[in-house]
C-alpha cells in the first residue's frame, strides 16, 4: 500500500470514508427503493388530485343550476355574442346567484307576538289595566306597550301620537303607503333581510291602531319584483299603559317571559318606552325591545331583530320637532 492507504492502524482517510458512506448508503437506498420511489410521488400524487378536485368543483360551479340565469341578445351563428342576466331570466335554483343590483325596500315591522301570547290580566301582575283574558279566545287581544317618563302629560302626548287612528293605503304604490302606516309581523327575523319574512310567512300583517273597526281584516295584492300575490292584512289593537317608573315596567316585562312568573305563562308585552327627561326641547327616550330572535347566544350567528325604534322613530320626531333625538336601548330581555 502506497500514497497514503490504509495500514494497518492508521485511522482511514476523509475520502476513502466518504467513498464507504456513500457506497453504504446507495446499497441501503437501493434496497428501499420502493419507499423512495412513495417518498417523491407523494407531492405530485397531491397535486393531481387537488388538480381534479378543482376541476370537479369548476364543472359543478359552471353547470346552469348554479349560475345566474341568462338570455342571449346577440347571436352570430351558433355563438352568444352578448348576454343578459337577472333574477328575470332565472329559475328557482338560479336565483340565489344572481347580482342585486337593486334590493327591494321594506316598510318596517314591529315584532308583534301571536295573539294568544299578548299580555293579558293575570295573578302575576300587580295591574288591572291590562286586556280581559277572554279576548285570547277568539284572537282580538290588543297589543301592549308600556310607557314611562319623568312627565307623564308629555309623554301621553307623545305615545298618543305614536299610534294611528286610520289605515290608508294607496293602491298604485302599496309598498311606500304600507310604510306610513305602523305595521307588525309575527314572523321571525332571519340572518338578512333580502326577502322580508313578514311577506313571506303565510302569516298576517297587523297594522296598529288606536282601536279597530268592524271589518278589520282583509287582503291587498302585493308586487314583490315580478310576481303579485295577495296578502292579509289584520288590525290590531294597540294598547298604551303608563307607568310611574321604569322599574314598574322592567318588571312587568320580565313577568310576561314564562320563566318570570310562577305559572310558566307567556304574556307578552311588545315595548317598554321610557321618555325619560324629554320636554320641548330635549328628546331623550330609551327602548326596551325582545331580542330573542336576534340569537345572540355567542354560539349563532347573530340575526336581525325588529326594533321598535325604527318603527316609530319618525312619528317621534314629528312631534317633537326642534329635538336632538337621542334614541337609546337600555337593555333586551
Ligand atoms: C272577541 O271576544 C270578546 C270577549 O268575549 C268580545 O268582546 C269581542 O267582541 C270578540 N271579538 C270578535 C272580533 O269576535
Ligand atoms: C310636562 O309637559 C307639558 C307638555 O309638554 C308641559 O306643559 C309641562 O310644563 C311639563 N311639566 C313639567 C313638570 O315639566
Ligand atoms: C298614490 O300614489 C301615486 C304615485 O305615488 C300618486 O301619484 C297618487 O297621488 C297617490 N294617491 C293618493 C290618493 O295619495
Ligand atoms: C336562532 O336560533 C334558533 C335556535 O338555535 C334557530 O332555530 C334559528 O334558526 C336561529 N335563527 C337564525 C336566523 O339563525
Ligand atoms: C265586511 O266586508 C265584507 C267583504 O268585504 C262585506 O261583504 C261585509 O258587508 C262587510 N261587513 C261590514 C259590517 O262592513
Ligand atoms: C302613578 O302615580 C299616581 C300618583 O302617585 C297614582 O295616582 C297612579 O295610580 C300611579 N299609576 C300607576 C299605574 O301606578
Ligand atoms: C320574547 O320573544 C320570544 C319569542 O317570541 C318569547 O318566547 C319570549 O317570551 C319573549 N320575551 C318576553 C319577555 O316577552
Ligand atoms: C338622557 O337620559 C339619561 C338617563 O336618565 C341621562 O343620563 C342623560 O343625561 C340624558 N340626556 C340628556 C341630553 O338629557
Amino acid at each position: 500500500m502506497t500514497n497514503g492507504g490504509n495500514r494497518h492502524n492508521e485511522p482511514a482517510s476523509f475520502w476513502t470514508q466518504a467513498n464507504a458512506l456513500l457506497r453504504k448508503n446507495l446499497t441501503f437506498q437501493k434496497r428501499n427503493v420502493k419507499t423512495n420511489v412513495r417518498l417523491i410521488l407523494f407531492p405530485f400524487v397531491l397535486c393531481i388530485l387537488l388538480l381534479l378536485l378543482q376541476n370537479l368543483l369548476n364543472k359543478q360551479f359552471d353547470k346552469a343550476k348554479n349560475k345566474c340565469g341568462c338570455i342571449c341578445t346577440k347571436t352570430q351563428g351558433e355563438q352568444c355574442l352578448e348576454k343578459k342576466c337577472g333574477v328575470q331570466y332565472s329559475d328557482f335554483d338560479q336565483v340565489g346567484a344572481c347580482p342585486i343590483t337593486n334590493p327591494p325596500e321594506w316598510p318596517p315591522f314591529l315584532q308583534t307576538p301571536d295573539p294568544q301570547y299578548r299580555a293579558v290580566r293575570t295573578d302575576f301582575l300587580p295591574f288591572s289595566d291590562f286586556p280581559n283574558p277572554l279576548c285570547r279566545n277568539n284572537g282580538s287581544c290588543p297589543i301592549t306597550m308600556l310607557f314611562t317618563g319623568t312627565n307623564q302629560s308629555l309623554g301621553e302626548v307623545l305615545s298618543g301620537n305614536m299610534i294611528p287612528s286610520t289605515f290608508g293605503i294607496n293602491n298604485t304604490d302599496v309598498m311606500d303607503s304600507l310604510a306610513t302606516n305602523v305595521l307588525g309581523s309575527a314572523s321571525k327575523t332571519e340572518n338578512t333581510n333580502f326577502l322580508e319574512p313578514a311577506f313571506f310567512s303565510d302569516l298576517p300583517i297587523y297594522y296598529l291602531q288606536s282601536q279597530c273597526g268592524k271589518n278589520s281584516t282583509f287582503s291587498i295584492p302585493i308586487q314583490i319584483s315580478t310576481t303579485s300575490r295577495q296578502q292579509e292584512l289584520r288590525c290590531a289593537q294597540a294598547l298604551r299603559l303608563w307607568r310611574n317608573s321604569s322599574s314598574e315596567v322592567n318588571n312587568e316585562l320580565y313577568k310576561g317571559y314564562r320563566k318570570g312568573n310562577t305559572a310558566r305563562k307567556i304574556n307578552e308585552i311588545v315595548a317598554g318606552y321610557d321618555f325619560l327627561n324629554s320636554n320641548e326641547n330635549i328628546f331623550n327616550v330609551s327602548i326596551w325591545y325582545n331580542a330573542t330572535y336576534k340569537n345572540d347566544t355567542g354560539f349563532d350567528p347573530i340575526a336581525l331583530a325588529r326594533d321598535p325604534k325604527c318603527e316609530f322613530g319618525h312619528k317621534i320626531e314629528d312631534t317633537v320637532s326642534s329635538s336632538a333625538a337621542q334614541a337609546h336601548r337600555v337593555g333586551h330581555l
